[in-house]
């Protein structure tokens, strides 16, 4: 039985606890792993740091800058410190921060919830305050903690392990915003918004796109598997305690633009965090328009801070998917998908989608083909190519 003293100490957690950071829109920023794992260094942090400033993709919002596994030394230091490798972070990791807060960029960095992280290095379990101290003394201002080492130790639930990084974290005397990865297990949609502010809904992303109809407990999962998983998940999202979908695949792989069209509008309007996965000094000129779209990220960014859901009896499986939310100023956002294999034209009924009526004239912009239509009513009828997806702002 699920104790009484848990379900009161959840309850005093939730009534007693405000996170420091607000976290009031999904972060976005760029993270190492998805294109260079653990083959980074000091000058592919400086030419990534450089170039989301001269992209413009720093100014579209991609504010966070966040090496992910790697960094580190395999031991601690003398002082029981964990360490960088000097041989690809030889300024350490202040001479980094520095260089990335002078690009008008914040830095993250990756620990784990463990004894050793996934490829063994050490992990900060035990360790908690020490570390927490050392990255707010290093100027770091975002941990990605993972939880290699205590998924397979499985002595805690994640839920203990990560509030005492979460304490640390506060008390480290510098605002670190704190992104849990766990991969979804033990519903963290429950208890996640008690120890940070994002949490990973499913296993690590790959670059593809179809969905293989399989689960994909800690890797390999594709942009419409986890697109799948969210049909169930939507509802659990929340400002300050955002489902990661994952980091962005838009650049990497061989992903058509239309495919990274849907990619992108799921991750934005679902109020994911917005992560580059690629290496931006290879990125195509239609990925980077993608990835700068303005209206998508108003829509991710949108003061609402609720995610779309999906519509069922507007969907056919396999065929069309259609989802909608609330966004500002009353404003509707629609999505359609063409998930078939022929071009589609699908139609819509709005006295279906919640917040429109059947009688009401509309506005209606299509996002991704930057043109507005007037005096809509009753019924779109949206033609959609294959693996498109269609993003309609109603006002
Ligand atoms: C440190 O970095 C060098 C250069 O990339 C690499 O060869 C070495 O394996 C790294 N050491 C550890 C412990 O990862
Ligand atoms: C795209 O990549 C996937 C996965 O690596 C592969 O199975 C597929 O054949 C590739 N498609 C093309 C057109 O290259
Ligand atoms: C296209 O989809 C239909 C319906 O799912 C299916 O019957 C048909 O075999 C598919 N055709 C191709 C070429 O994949
Ligand atoms: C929607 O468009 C298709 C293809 O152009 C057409 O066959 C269908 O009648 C249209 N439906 C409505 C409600 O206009």
């Amino acid at each position: 039985m699920r104790s009484l003293a848990h379900t009161v100490t959840l309850a005093l957690l939730r009534v007693g606890l405000v996170h420091s950071l607000s976290a009031q829109t999904p972060q976005m920023g760029w993270n190492s792993w998805n294109t260079f794992k653990t083959n980074f260094d000091q000058s592919t942090l400086q030419t990534t740091a450089d170039l989301l400033a001269s992209t413009g993709l720093k100014d579209a919002g991609y504010t966070y800058l966040i090496m992910d596994e790697g960094w580190q030394d395999l031991e601690r230091d003398s002082s029981g410190r964990q360490q960088p490798n000097l041989t690809k972070l030889p300024d350490g990791v202040p001479g980094i921060a520095k260089y990335v807060h002078g690009k008008g960029l914040k830095l993250g960095i990756y620990s784990d919830a463990g004894i050793y992280d996934c490829g063994f290095y050490p992990g900060s379990y035990g360790n908690e305050e020490l570390d927490a101290a050392t990255y707010a003394s290093w100027g770091v201002d975002y941990l990605k903690d993972d939880n290699c080492g205590g998924f397979y130790a499985n002595t805690e639930s994640p839920y203990t392990r990560f509030a005492v990084m979460r304490d640390a974290l506060k008390t480290s005397g510098r605002e670190i915003f704190c992104s849990l990865c766990q991969w979804g297990h033990q519903f963290p949609w429950y208890w996640a918004d008690l120890v940070g502010q994002s949490y990973r809904m499913s296993g690590d992303i790959t670059s593809i796109y179809s969905d293989t109809g399989k689960d994909c407990p800690v890797t390999g999962c594709s942009v419409l598997t986890i697109i799948r998983k969210m049909r169930e998940l939507s509802r659990f999202q929340k400002k300050g305690a955002w489902a990661d979908m994952d980091m962005l695949e838009i650049g990497n792989g061989n992903m058509t633009l239309r495919q990274q069209q849907t990619h992108f509008s799921f991750w934005a309007a679902l109020k994911s965090p917005l992560i580059i996965g690629a290496d931006v000094s290879k990125l195509a000129a239609d990925s980077l328009s993608v990835l700068k779209n303005e209206e998508m990220i108003a829509v991710n960014q949108d003061s609402e801070g609720e995610a779309m859901h999906y519509l069922p009896e507007l969907s056919v499986e396999k065929q069309s998917q259609v989802w909608a939310g609330a966004l500002s100023r009353g404003r509707t956002v629609v999505l359609v998908l063409n998930e078939g294999n022929v071009t589609s034209a699908i139609e819509v009924e709005l006295a279906k989608i919640p917040g429109l009526n059947a009688w009401k004239l509309y506005q209606v912009r299509d996002v991704w083909g930057v043109k507005s239509v007037r005096n809509i009513k009753g019924v779109v009828n949206v033609t959609v190519e294959v693996d498109e997806t269609k993003v309609l702002v109603f006002s």
